[in-house]
């Protein structure tokens, strides 16, 4: 992990002035997949990987950001804020800005240092933590009063409408309101939230596939039409229904008919894994780990199956989790087609649990995969420099 004595010199040596320090945490969803963009529930935790930004205001109107991962700086004017190539990394800090703009909130400019820690592309939400780290110290630069909910609304505009990813709230939302040792349950229609303690004796194992398959994001864009067409077709049936989440189980079945076999199987993904979520909540609160494991495992085969966003890597990884002592449960974690599963794993058993994945996955893939353990972490804050620096 990066200290943040070591950002601000190195902002001190591109920009040659003190800068206020900033980070913002990815994440691990441990279920309540693909049902943010249907107002459902999810059930993420922020992670000990951030992003780091420093900056210091400037008065002329310019954003000047540098991004050390890149090893690149993009100079852009406030008032003519346009997307770069597609894929470009400053997209996403830009695009904040940009959204800040829109909502009225007016910036004067900045220098701004990014460094982050969360593997880029492996579903853990890279993505979000520069946008919640950059919009944190855009925000805190200027005299906007804008609460982390509103902070979490943009970044997500700023994705949707700059970056051109039709993503949910999720990830931004725990990035910006995370807890220490807490997963956090989010209604993603109300945006209510309710922190989830999480048992001390178990431990959030990430493991990374190290593939990401290209059709990633146009199938996500995909899913979402397919989801806003199972909607459209049952609201001639219910007209109250404006979202996936407003419909059971027992209705969905009910219409099969009118329902094309591949939409029928969507729905069926979302609907039950909003329920699936529900019962993990419940689960930790009896503090019943048994039952965990059948969620997760159901919650996989429920998105490899229905949802059809699984692949190949990420079974295989369940699959040699599951075969391991001391595994609580196992899944596919955030967008699918490649990235990461959560593996909930008996804190005792966990090095023997690394060890043992890795070797088996690698000697079935040839690849080497990484393996995170992460207490789930804090949301977005601002870095107070004196804990790290008492003598100044
Ligand atoms: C990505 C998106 C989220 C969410 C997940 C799937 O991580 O950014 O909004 O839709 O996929 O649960």
């Amino acid at each position: 992990m990066k200290t943040p004595l070591q950002i601000l010199d190195r902002f001190k040596a591109r920009f040659g002035t003190a800068a206020s320090i900033f980070r913002a945490p990815g994440r691990v969803n441990l279920i309540g997949e693909h049902t943010d963009y249907n107002d459902g529930f999810v059930l993420p935790a922020a992670i000990e990987f951030y992003c780091w930004a420093a900056s210091a205001p400037r008065r002329d109107g310019k954003l000047v950001i540098h991004s050390e991962n890149f090893n690149e700086t993009v100079e852009a004017g406030l008032d003519s804020l346009s997307p770069l190539a597609k894929k470009h990394w400053a997209n996403y800090p830009l695009g904040v800005a940009w959204a800040l703009h829109q909502a009225r909130k007016p910036l004067t400019g900045a220098n701004i240092y990014i460094a982050g820690e969360v593997p880029l592309g492996a579903g853990l939400s890279s993505s979000a933590a520069v946008e919640v780290a950059v919009g944190f110290a855009l925000v805190s630069e200027s005299k906007h009063g804008v609460d982390r909910t509103e902070l979490a609304r943009l970044c997500q505009k700023a994705e949707n409408e700059f970056v051109g990813a039709r993503v949910g709230i999720m990830d931004q939302f725990v990035s910006c309101f995370g807890r220490a040792s807490h997963a956090l349950m989010l209604d993603c229609r109300s945006l209510e939230h309710k922190f989830v303690k999480l048992p001390a004796d178990l431990q959030l194992v990430i493991c990374n596939t190290m593939v990401r398959h290209e059709l990633a994001s146009g199938e996500y864009n995909a899913r979402r039409a397919e989801c806003e067409e199972g909607v459209r077709i049952l609201q001639t049936i219910h007209p109250k229904v404006r979202a996936l989440r407003d419909v059971t189980l027992s209705q969905l079945q009910d219409h099969r008919q009118e329902l094309s076999p591949k939409l029928f199987a969507r729905c069926r993904h979302v609907i039950t894994e909003n329920a699936r979520v529900k019962s993990v909540v419940e689960a930790f609160h009896r503090g019943d780990s048994k039952a965990l494991g059948p969620l997760l495992q159901d919650s996989h085969r429920s998105l490899r199956d229905d949802y059809e966003v699984s692949c190949r890597e990420l079974d295989l990884m369940v699959e040699i989790a599951t075969a391991q002592p001391g595994l609580i449960g196992a899944r596919m974690t955030g967008g699918g087609f490649g990235g990461c599963t959560i593996n909930l794993v008996e804190s005792a058993a966990v090095s023997n649990f690394r060890r043992n994945v890795a070797a088996a996955y690698s000697s079935k893939t040839g690849l080497t995969p990484e393996i995170y353990v992460s207490p789930a972490s804090e949301g977005a804050q601002k870095i107070a420099l004196e804990e790290y620096n008492p003598a100044k």
